[in-house]
């Protein structure tokens, strides 16, 4: 394990790789890649509410439990978001219906986060296919690198928010015509458009620069009280702003007849998965919620300590969660939940794991198991989960309302990992 990987994979300063092999070791010497010494554990019973009464049917389990497991996940991990402004409105900037060679439809549209086209804003690019007659189902994701970067695409407007943190340090990195496309490997456009979806996608940075600024950039300062300075305890950290900024995109799907605001698809991969994960259970109408390699914080089981660890996160990103979280650095039983209950709040809309076998780090059994763990859940909605505790073999996708797979290769978002996503949407969204 490198600093560069869990710094983020830009990273190649020179003056990093002189302290790299010194970080690496002492890391190594922290983390577990050893299913032998995963401690033993207890997970919290999703089905059990939290005065110790059993929850046996799919209304109780509505009403009550869910209510209360999202509560909990607010307050002790990813924080409280607010509700959007009043003043919050789209423009869109620029439409082509015969872009990409006349394959697609692109619009880019800016969205305001207040009134004041001063304040914060996001800029969202929308590819659909040309050949779309009605509202068409779309996959919605963050982007790392600036919407740009998604395709090479010479009319996608450039990104003008600073692009990726540089660890610790804070750079003025701006966008530049070298970078476009560079992404783009991660992005199956041409595969999304000829198989009837559209993809739409934001630069995370636009909603909340990804680095520990003590939240005075991006959309936090526009929600504090008289007063306020940084977001209380149990208040939003980035990762909920990211997943709040996905739920502003879709506050504008519906709004624009082209797009079936019913059908929309939230993706993510890393640190962007678990902020897919987070927006699917805060906004339920993201109709199908997929998680590509997210790790520490998304899909896998804290209580696991394999790989990346609730201490290790919480001092890497300190932005990335909410303070309350702290609370939990080696001490992960302590937690009220864990990430199988993540997993449950989505049902019984479909839900999507997918790990990678080279990804220790984000400890793809972990993973895996959280969906196993939440299928009792879908069970009381008539679904069917992941019925075995066993993996499946490397590169056999399993599909039920759960959804996974582990393939092979690295920490990356690959053209199998889209096959399999809109093979998923295919059978959920039956077109
Ligand atoms: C680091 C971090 C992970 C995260 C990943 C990413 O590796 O430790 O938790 O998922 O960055 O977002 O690329």
């Amino acid at each position: 394990m490198t600093i560069q990987r869990w710094l983020g994979p830009a990273l190649c300063a020179c003056w990093l790789l002189a302290v790299t092999s010194q970080t690496t070791s002492a890391q190594q010497r922290d983390v577990n890649y050893d299913e032998e010494n995963v401690p033993d554990y207890s997970l919290p019973d999703p089905l059990v509410m939290a005065d110790g009464s059993p929850v046996k049917e799919a209304q109780t389990w509505s009403a009550k439990r869910r209510p209360e497991i999202l509560q909990m996940f607010a307050a002790e991990m990813y924080g409280k978001s607010p509700a959007p402004l009043d003043g919050m409105h789209a423009e869109l900037t620029e439409s082509d219906p015969r872009a990409l060679d006349g394959k697609a439809h692109r619009k880019q549209v800016r969205i305001y986060f207040s009134a004041d086209k001063g304040g914060p804003k996001m800029d969202l690019l929308v590819y659909l296919p040309a050949t779309a007659t009605g509202p068409t189902p779309v996959f919605l994701g963050l982007n790392f690198n600036g919407n740009h970067t998604v395709h090479a695409d010479p009319q996608i407007h450039l990104s003008t928010s600073w692009i990726r943190n540089k660890g610790a340090a804070v750079v003025d990195h701006r966008a530049t015509e070298a970078s476009r496309g560079t992404s783009a490997t991660r992005w199956a456009v041409d595969d999304i458009l000829s198989r009837g979806y559209g993809l739409a996608t934001i630069y995370y940075g636009d909603i909340d620069p990804d680095f520990d600024d003590g939240f005075q950039n991006g959309v936090h300062p526009l929600f504090y009280r008289d007063g306020q300075r940084q977001p209380a305890p149990d208040e939003w950290g980035s990762i909920a702003a990211w997943a709040w900024g996905l739920s502003r995109a879709v506050d504008y799907f519906e709004t624009d007849d082209a797009i079936d605001q019913h059908r929309v698809a939230v993706m993510g991969h890393s640190r962007l998965g678990k902020t897919s994960l987070w927006a699917g259970a805060t906004d339920p109408r993201f109709a199908i919620v997929i998680s590509n390699d997210s790790g520490c914080g998304g899909a896998a089981l804290s209580r696991r300590r394999f790989g990346e660890k609730v201490k290790r996160i919480n001092t890497s990103f300190p932005h990335w969660f909410c303070d309350n979280f702290l609370k939990y650095n080696d001490n992960e039983a302590a937690l009220p939940f864990d990430q199988h209950m993540l997993i449950a709040l989505m049902a019984p809309r479909p839900v999507y794991i997918a790990s990678a076998e080279e990804d220790r780090w984000a400890d793809p059994r972990g993973e895996y198991l959280a969906g196993y763990h939440a299928t009792p859940v879908y069970h009381l909605f008539g679904k069917k989960g992941l019925p075995d505790e066993q993996m499946p073999r490397v590169n056999q996708p399993v599909m039920n309302s759960i959804g996974y797979h582990i393939r092979t290769g690295k920490h990356d978002v690959t053209d199998f990992d889209w096959k399999c996503y809109l093979d998923f949407a295919d059978l959920h969204f039956s077109r």
